[in-house]
Formats: structure tokens, C-alpha cells, sequence
């Protein structure tokens, strides 16, 4: 779809929100057979033999049981077309007749941008800059990385000031693809454009192919903004690609491993650590997509995450995913905040091949976490961790595999293995192996959470909502996802002078391709709450009383430290503190 530079204004946006249908966009795909209030289907979005996809069109929701992904009749038209958000608003717009606002500049037409000849000519443009910036080769050689995998990787050099890029491109490579390729802006002030890569330097992206889709540029001033990407287009999403599988790929299917680092520098860093199958998930959630791409080239990953607890928690998330895509996952160590490049340039290159080398079985590791010693002293932390454990093993797609891990949990969890192997699957004792796994991990739970509840009963609740001022605070919210959603909920409450806001106000005002929206869409579309849900005011004053207790525990920590440290003033301090928080905690109970 041509992407005719039309102005997508608030109104715009809002009017083809209005009219599109989500039971329409859905029916062109697939067949629909009516259920109550909803439509089910196979779903369009992936391969299945039993339908999974349900579609409201109250509510003018859609949401995929088995691949869990959902949203409104916006997101589905990308999901199907591949069009980014402005070219699905202009097509539906022209599908439903919205008249479309004037365009922004008329002259000769619309037409659709070329994005490759612009990306390769700045690529161009920014190697040559390299060449000539003594400072930025120096920062190059400081973080000790050699001449030739500069050259390899294409890495470049972004000038300080506005119009570098611009002034050597342009009008060699007109202002519509610098703006489409996201190499441009235009400053709604001044009128004017501008570079938006400046004193960066810039690692190109490439597909597999070795197609250029886009940039990533690190600040080599202090900019807070560490890394800037391209704008996400029709041809660049993060969440699609993974850095350097260009330049990996061959070695990965010789190997038949790969492994998975965080960052740019970590990819680099590897290679020069003499790990050449390294890929990069650029910072982000590892995504389906990427997951796919990867097993394409490979069947064991070593996921060499950063060691911190932002890197544990990415770990966490990413597991599951790739076992379910049928991969072996080892996880390769670097000691406590370390990434592999800054292993690589405070140890040597060889301790960051060893911990490649050496890294263990991830989801053996993964058992010894979720079981520690300690749940033998409490049946109900035992029972926890066997929830936990054993859907962490349904998403094991080998059954022989699943079933040698399955023991090993069993005996240090202290149960028997069928215990573990028929837990959630109604009755099974062992799931089919044919059977994709994600739909084990995403069906519809038994239980939900009390965030989830908490979230459902604000959404969809009759139930009469507590003034702005008295909704908890975010914070009570852990899970990130539910967290960002129940923020969308109150700005949008408080926003709105105390009118509660319609769920798809909620979703229409979180990033389309978020996880929070696939999640909203669950919890509207899954159906009845009224027999599992406590009310609103008691979930939201549980999510509150854990949350107070929480900060308890935490000041009790640091209470102790104090009392190590002999610091009387601190002390006494966060002594107050919990007081405080103690009263809130016990005497805040109204009922
Ligand atoms: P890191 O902050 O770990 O950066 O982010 P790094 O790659 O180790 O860079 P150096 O060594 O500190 O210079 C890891 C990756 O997350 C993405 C980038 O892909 C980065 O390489 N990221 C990080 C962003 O996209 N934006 C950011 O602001 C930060
Ligand atoms: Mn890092």
C-alpha cells in the first residue's frame, strides 16, 4: 500500500477507528461461526487444526487463544497486510470511506519511498565519515575493537550537527525517502529538517539476506538516549530482525548453534572473542519473529544475556519461547554486571569463549532456581514451584526431552515425575508432541492473576469505580504489562474528569504492537469473570497489602544493613518509615 504522505490527525485516526469492523477484517481471512457473543475461528495469524481465534465485535476486539496475540480491527489489518500503522489508516480509511485529510506537500504526486537506495547511501555516508574522524576511530580503538570488524559490520560514523547527512544526500536522494527510511525528521517548530542521527556512532541492520533495513546509533557524547534506532517502517521492526544474523548465519548453520546477546557491541565483541554465530535481540523482549528466524539457522541457542537483573528477567521471558520453538537452550555466564564485550576488554577475549563454550543446559539451570532447597520446609512453596516448573516444561517440544527433564525436576522437587507431566493439561497425562506449544503456554489459564482480575474488573466491571484520588498507585501493579495498562486506565480516568474510560480507549492508547495490547485483549475476550473474581475494591486493596508488604520486607533489609553499618541516623529513618508503612499496612482496612 502506498504510503501517500496524508496527515494522520487525532480526528483522522479516530474516524477510522469508528467504522472499521473487526468481524469484516477477520471474515476475509478466515471462517467464522458465531458463538454467543463472539466469532471463532481458525486463526489467520498462524497455523492450526482447532480453532483458537475469537473476535467480539461488541467490544470490536480480537484475541488468538493459541497464539496469543490480539487487539482491535486496526492492529489485525497489520497483523495481515504488513502495513505499518499510517498505511493501515489510510487503507482502511479508503476501504471504508473516510475521506482522507489533504496531503501534507502536493507537488507531482504521491509516491511511494525508496527506502534502500537511501539506507546504502547513508551507510556510505557514514563509513566515510568514520574515515575522516580521527576522534571517533580513537573511541573505536579504546573499547579495542579491530580495524578489520569495524570494516565487517559496516560500522560508521554519524558528524555532530543538524544537516551533515542531509547536505551530502540530498537532492542526490530525495526528502520523502530520508524521511521514510527515518534518516530525517522535520521539526514542527522551525518547519525545517534535520539529521536525526548526529554524533552517533552507527550500526548498520541488515536482514538475512543482507537487505539493509535500518540503523542503530550509539551517542558518543552524553546523550541519555544511549541508542537510537530507525524509526520503525514496513520495512525495519526490532522486533522482526536480529542484529548481525547477516554476517552469522553461515557460521550458525555449520555449528548448528547460535548464540543470543543483548546489544551491538555484544555482537561484535563475541565475534572478536572468536564466536562468529552471534545474533543480537538490539536490547528488546526476544519476539516470536526473531525466535522463528533463528531456528531457521539453528537449533541450539546459548542466550548470553547481560548479568543483571534486567538480563535474568529477558532470560526468563525468552526461555519458554524458544523451547517452544523446538531449539535446546544453554545460557552462557558472564559474572555480575558484565556483557559479553565488556568481558571481552576486562578479561580477554578467551574468558568470553570459555563461558560460551561451558554454558550449561538452561532449563536444568532454570529448575535449580525455581526449586531451591527450601521448598521442602513449606508444602505451599513446593506446590509454586511445581506450577511453575511444570509449565516451563510443557513448552518442551522434544517428548523424550520434556520427559528427561521432567524426572530431574521430579526428584529434586520431591514428587513423583507424573505428577509433574499431567499437571494443567485436563487430564492428559502428556501433552501431544504435535501439538504447538505455545498453545499449552497461552491457552486459557485456569487462574488468573489478581493483576489480571484487578485489570478485568476495571476494564469490563459494572461495578462502580473509586474516585481518581483513591486508585492505588501504579507501583502495586509488578507485572510490567499489567502495570502499563492500569497507567493508560487512570490517565485516561483522571483525564476524563472521572468518566471511566471504554476499554478500547485503554488499548487505543497503548503502543499497537505492545505485548500490553495482546494481554488487554485476553482479558476482555476470555469470557466471564463473575465466578473466579473477588470485587474490584478487594483485589485492588490485595494488589495494595501486597505491595505495602513488599515495601516492608524491603526496609527490613535495608533496616538490618543499617543496623551492620551502625548508621543511627539512617536508622532511625527508615525505622519511621516502617512504622509508617506498618500502620498503612494493618490499620488502613476500612471494612
Ligand atoms: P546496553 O545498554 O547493554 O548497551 O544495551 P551495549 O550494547 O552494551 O553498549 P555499550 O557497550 O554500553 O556501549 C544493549 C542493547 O540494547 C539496545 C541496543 O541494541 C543495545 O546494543 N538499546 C539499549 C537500545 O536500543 N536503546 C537504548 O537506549 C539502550
Ligand atoms: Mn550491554
Amino acid at each position: 500500500m502506498a504510503l501517500s504522505n496524508i496527515q494522520l490527525t487525532p480526528q483522522f485516526v479516530q474516524a477510522v477507528r469508528d467504522v472499521v469492523d473487526v468481524v469484516d477484517i477477520a471474515a476475509e481471512h478466515t471462517r467464522l461461526r458465531k458463538s454467543g457473543r463472539r466469532q471463532t475461528g481458525r486463526c489467520p495469524l498462524h497455523r492450526e487444526k482447532t480453532p483458537s481465534f475469537s473476535v467480539d465485535p461488541e467490544q470490536g476486539l480480537f484475541y488468538c487463544f493459541g497464539c496469543g496475540r490480539g487487539g482491535d480491527a486496526i492492529k489485525l489489518h497489520m497483523l495481515l497486510s504488513g502495513d505499518d500503522f499510517p498505511a493501515a489508516i489510510e487503507s482502511l480509511a479508503r476501504r471504508y470511506g473516510v475521506p482522507l485529510p489533504p496531503p501534507r506537500q502536493q507537488r507531482g504526486g504521491p509516491r511511494e519511498p525508496d527506502l534502500e537506495p537511501a539506507l546504502e547511501a547513508a551507510a556510505r555516508f557514514f563509513v566515510e565519515s568514520l574515515e575522516r574522524s580521527r576522534e571517533t576511530q580513537a573511541y573505536l580503538e579504546k573499547r579495542r575493537i579491530p580495524p578489520e570488524l569495524v570494516e565487517r559490520f559496516g560500522v560508521g560514523y554519524a558528524p555532530d550537527g543538524w544537516t551533515n547527512l542531509l547536505e551530502a544526500l540530498h537532492p542526490r536522494i530525495p526528502l520523502i525517502d530520508l524521511k521514510a527510511a527515518g534518516l530525517v525528521g522535520l521539526s514542527q517548530k522551525s518547519g525545517k529538517h534535520y539529521d536525526r542521527f548526529r554524533q552517533r556512532l552507527m550500526f548498520p541492520i541488515r536482514a538475512a539476506s543482507g537487505r539493509l533495513l535500518g540503523f542503530g546509533g550509539r551517542t558518543l557524547a552524553d546523550d541519555p538516549a544511549k541508542y537510537i534506532n530507525s524509526t520503525e517502517t514496513a520495512a525495519f521492526r526490532k522486533g522482526h530482525v536480529l542484529y548481525g544474523v547477516d554476517l552469522a548465519k553461515r557460521a550458525i548453520r555449520e555449528s548448528s548453534t547460535a548464540l543470543m546477546v543483548e546489544g551491538y557491541f555484544d555482537v561484535v565483541g563475541a565475534v572478536a572473542s572468536g564466536v562468529e554465530a552471534t545474533v543480537a535481540t538490539m536490547g528488546t523482549a526476544l519476539t516470536e519473529e526473531q525466535t522463528r528466524l533463528l531456528s531457521r539457522f539453528s537449533s541450539d541457542v546459548v542466550v548470553g544475556y547481560d548479568g543483571d537483573e534486567a538480563g535474568e528477567q529477558a532470560f526468563q521471558r525468552a526461555l519458554p519461547l524458544l523451547l517452544s520453538q523446538g531449539l535446546t537452550v544453554r545460557r552462557a555466564r558472564f559474572g555480575k554486571d558484565q556483557d559479553p564485550d565488556s568481558l571481552r576488554t576486562s578479561a580477554g577475549p578467551e574468558a568470553v569463549f570459555e563461558a560460551v563454550t561451558q554454558a550449561e543446559d538452561a532449563v536444568l539451570m532454570e529448575l535449580e532456581r525455581l526449586i531451591p532447597p527450601a521448598v521442602h520446609q513449606d508444602p505451599r512453596l513446593q506446590a509454586r514451584a511445581g506450577k511453575q516448573v511444570s509449565e516451563l516444561l510443557l513448552s518442551v517440544r522434544d517428548s523424550i526431552l520434556r520427559y528427561s527433564y521432567s524426572r530431574k525436576a521430579a526428584d529434586r522437587l520431591g514428587v513423583p515425575v507424573e505428577i509433574l507431566l499431567r499437571r494443567r493439561v485436563g487430564g492428559k497425562t502428556d501433552p501431544e508432541p504435535e501439538r504447538p506449544s505455545q498453545e499449552s503456554q497461552t491457552g486459557p489459564k485456569l487462574v488468573r492473576s489478581l493483576e489480571e482480575q484487578a485489570l478485568q474488573l476495571l476494564l469490563v466491571g459494572g461495578e462502580e469505580l473509586p474516585p481518581p484520588g483513591d486508585l492505588p498507585a501504579a507501583e502495586v501493579f509488578l507485572i510490567p504489562e499489567c502495570r502499563n495498562i492500569y497507567r493508560a486506565f487512570c490517565d485516561l480516568y483522571r483525564g476524563g474528569g472521572g468518566r471511566r474510560p471504554a476499554a478500547r480507549e485503554v488499548l487505543a492508547s497503548v503502543p499497537l504492537d505492545s505485548q500490553e495490547v495482546d494481554q488487554m485483549a485476553r482479558l476482555l475476550l476470555e469470557g466471564s469473570i463473575a465466578e473466579e473474581a473477588t470485587g474490584l475494591s478487594v483485589a485492588l486493596g490485595q494488589l495494595n497489602r501486597r505491595w505495602l508488604q513488599q515495601c516492608v520486607r524491603a526496609l527490613s533489609s535495608q533496616i538490618s544493613e543499617a543496623q551492620r553499618a551502625g548508621d543511627e541516623g539512617r536508622l532511625r529513618t527508615l525505622l519511621e518509615e516502617k512504622t509508617a508503612l506498618s500502620r498503612a499496612l494493618h490499620g488502613g482496612r476500612e471494612e
